[in-house]
């Protein structure tokens, strides 16, 4: 029997209100689930759903019969105060809703918590007598009311802590916004496992001290070792070990070289394309200046990002794809489900274009919204040095998208500079193995200030692609700015959502509206917490990635009843309804986990690894230990996909489906891997369902082609075989890809 708690009002850690309503709008019958409105932040309401049912395997579950999510991570054991005999486990659930990853708009952790309680001592006399659970931050203040709890299972609604501890009490009257009564049990999250790294063992090892990087920066001369390598720039203002800072990765840098005669690159421009139409598309040097420097890159042809092809659903187009760079070269069509003979995976699909060298690719777009294309071959290189360009597919039904003023495609992406310029490529391996290629200059289409200017009242539909090697961000309009998310990868959600943020993990797609209703300047930001591992802490990171400038006229025409009201969309809804329901809670039929080991990294960096493998935030934002992880190279690190039915990893595993099957898979990211991290796992030709995430199942699905799998997280798919060919699974971290995190699924017709 699972009791909710449905009303309280809480403290944030900033202060801020977090408000539960006490109220539960039914779901339409026949969905078997009910919904709450958490409202997170004040002015902004995240639609979530509670599943009525606790059938799939949660992080609490006792052996569990599949690899799961992490009990470590997300099962906190109560333990019982004093002279008190209780027990018991505080959940930290999924919130359902449109990301795998729950954050607010700052970046902090968002959690439910799901009590499982035994043996309570009896509750004290009093007006309203009651047990209650809180949530509170180290420093204890403030202490956050989550709501009662009872014997058995109860679950409670939804607060923002990064990290926290639980206490139960037994209280005399519930309704108090104070702990007044006995403490019985307590807890703590795995992130409490934080402290400050016990830097003895690295005085003793004799491997250094932490500095502070900026400082020390201006006093260490970089002269560059003998493979020519001078090293990466530190995290501002955080402590890194000398030892770190003096790592270099084992192969040559790489850069391409200036070419005189290449010309400057140009802003992207859009190519309308009809069926039967071929375009000529040509992979080579540019010449770029972004924020006032010189830098030599590729760009397709010319431009930066790469041409923005519209097409019609359904139509056929032929690419010449002519390859001037001086590497071999492909093109993948992410999230086409094409023929597999043109999806552009060297040694599966074709062989490598050479220097020089040319392909021709016959595309077809089945489905409408937003795709992209980038090279196959080193990733970490091509597609970092700017070959990315989006395919806009326009639906053939018009009711796919509703009434905006202005559609705009945006590419978010970073770039990693130094004082000399752009930071070298491993020659022979990727550096950066461990986290991927961070970048410290954002860009948005290729700028590093993106600006738009709308009018007043103007509703703004926004197409955003991930293309970096490895961020993964937050992006939003800062506190307050409602954002109406109604897409993704492959197509609309089924039920359009207000979020706080955007979640996007490299090379998914979402498609978001925004209204401007103030005349002035709004920043498009990238607001996250870092991990200082050193000092065992979160800080906020926010990055400006572009600003929008609201004139005072009015939009026309004036959408404001539209953009107000959330839209069902009922071609996705009837494609997708019936498949989720009668696959959510069934076992999974194939299994994925997610995995790393490592080979002769330097000690420093070993020791670092163990150090910060006591807890992994779910997802890593941002690129705070810059040295170990631009030492480290792709043969170092082994990040593999394992088959726990068959014992195979990465390429060795034989995945063997028919066209029609409909598959039940579960990627579970391992919670021992040594630097787990997230992954986005893209599947090509394909797409799939996410059923649900730690075992609470989805119930807002869109069609998708790439999915972000947190530390310690299970993700259950539900992948539609429509295709017939040889597929490419991955991770889409340029640098893990590299590092082998890669399959085959072999699709035959029947
Ligand atoms: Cu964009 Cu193999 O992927
Ligand atoms: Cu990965």
């Amino acid at each position: 029997m699972v009791e909710r708690e449905t009303g309280g009002e809480a403290r944030r850690a900033d202060g801020q209100s977090t408000w539960i309503p006490a109220t539960l709008p039914r779901r339409k019958p026949g969905a078997g689930m009910t919904a709450i409105v958490c409202r997170v932040v004040p002015l902004l309401t995240v639609l979530c759903a509670c599943p009525a049912t606790l059938s799939a395997q949660r992080p609490c579950d006792p052996a569990p019969r599949y690899p799961g999510p992490s009990h470590d991570l997300y099962c906190i054991h109560l333990f019982p105060a004093l002279g008190v005999t209780a027990s018991g486990t505080a959940q930290l659930d999924w919130i359902p809703g449109p990301f795998t990853a729950n954050v607010a708009q700052d970046g902090t952790n968002l959690w439910r918590l799901t009590f499982k309680l035994d043996s309570l001592p009896p509750l004290p006399d009093g007006p309203a007598p009651g047990y209650v659970a809180w949530a509170m931050p180290q420093s204890l203040d403030p202490m956050i009311r989550l709501g009662t709890v009872r014997p058995g299972t109860t679950e409670l609604g939804a607060f923002a802590l990064q990290r926290f501890l639980v206490h139960v009490s037994a209280e005399p009257d519930t309704t108090a916004t104070t702990r007044q009564g006995r403490l019985i049990l307590r807890g703590e999250s795995a992130g409490t496992r934080l402290r400050p790294a016990d830097n003895y063992e690295f005085f003793l090892g004799g491997i250094g001290v932490p500095v502070d990087a900026t400082e020390h920066m201006h006093h260490m001369a970089p002269q560059p070792d003998s493979l020519g390598w001078t090293g990466v720039p530190m995290y501002p203002r955080l402590d890194m070990l000398l030892s770190e800072m003096a790592l270099r990765p084992p192969v040559h840098p790489w850069l391409p070289v200036p070419q005189p005669a290449a010309p400057p690159a140009r802003p992207r421009e859009v190519l309308t394309l009809r069926n039967g139409d071929t375009l000529d598309l040509t992979a080579g040097i540019v010449h770029r200046t972004i924020a006032g420097r010189g830098y030599t890159m590729f760009g397709f042809n010319g431009q930066y990002p790469g041409p923005l092809l519209r097409v019609p659903q359904g139509a056929h187009v032929v690419v010449r794809f002519h390859n001037q760079l001086p590497q071999p070269s492909t093109v993948h069509w992410h999230g086409l489900r094409l023929d597999s003979r043109f999806d552009g995976v060297p040694g599966l699909t074709q062989a490598a274009v050479k220097p020089g060298e040319s392909f021709t690719y016959q595309l077809v777009f089945p489905d409408g919204g937003i795709f992209w294309y980038h090279p196959h071959v080193r990733e970490d290189i091509q597609q970092d040095l700017g070959l990315y360009g989006n395919i806009f597919v326009e639906a053939s039904r018009p009711d796919m998208w509703g009434p905006v003023n202005r559609e705009e495609f945006l590419i978010l992406d970073d770039l990693l500079v130094g004082e000399e310029g752009l930071i070298p490529y491993g020659e022979e391996h990727p550096t950066h193995a461990l986290m991927g290629r961070f970048g410290n200059l954002m860009l948005v289409n290729g700028e590093p200030d993106w600006k738009l200017s709308v009018k007043r009242g103007e509703v703004v539909r926004l197409f955003l692609t991930n293309v970096s090697n490895t961020r993964t961000f937050n992006l939003s309009f800062g506190p307050g700015t409602r954002l109406k998310l109604v897409g993704s990868d492959v197509s609309p959600f089924a039920r359009q959502a207000w979020v706080e943020s955007v979640v996007i993990a490299p090379a998914e797609r979402y498609v978001v509206e925004v209204r401007f209703d103030r005349p002035g300047t709004v920043a498009m930001i990238n607001a996250v917490q870092g991990q200082d591992h050193m000092q065992g802490r979160f800080f906020p990171i926010v990055d400006t990635l572009g600003t929008v400038t609201v004139g005072t006229g009015p939009a026309r025409p004036e959408l404001t009843a539209s953009f107000g009201a959330l839209r069902t969309d009922r071609v996705v809804e009837a494609e997708t309804g019936a498949l989720l329901r009668a696959n959510q809670g069934a076992p999974p039929q194939k299994i994925l986990e997610l995995r790393a080991t490592f080979v002769d990294l330097p000690f420093v960096t070993q020791r670092l690894m163990k150090v910060d493998s006591l807890y992994h935030n779910p997802v890593e934002w941002a690129g705070t230990m810059p040295g170990m992880n631009f030492a480290a190279i792709g043969t170092q690190a082994r990040w593999t996909l394992r088959d726990p039915a068959t014992g195979r990893e990465n390429e060795a595993i034989d995945w063997r489906f028919r066209v029609g099957d409909l598959v039940r898979v579960r990627l579970v990211n391992i919670r021992e891997t040594l630097h787990g991290m997230q992954h986005p796992i893209h599947l090509h030709g394909q797409r799939f369902l996410v059923l649900a995430v730690n075992g609470v199942p989805n119930d807002d699905p869109a069609w998708k082609d790439t999915v972000l799998v947190p530390a310690g997280f299970a993700v259950d798919l539900l992948v539609e075989v429509s295709n017939p060919g040889p597929w490419m699974l991955h991770c889409h971290i340029a640098e893990h890809l590299q590092a082998g995190m890669m399959m085959t699924v072999n699709v035959e017709q029947p």
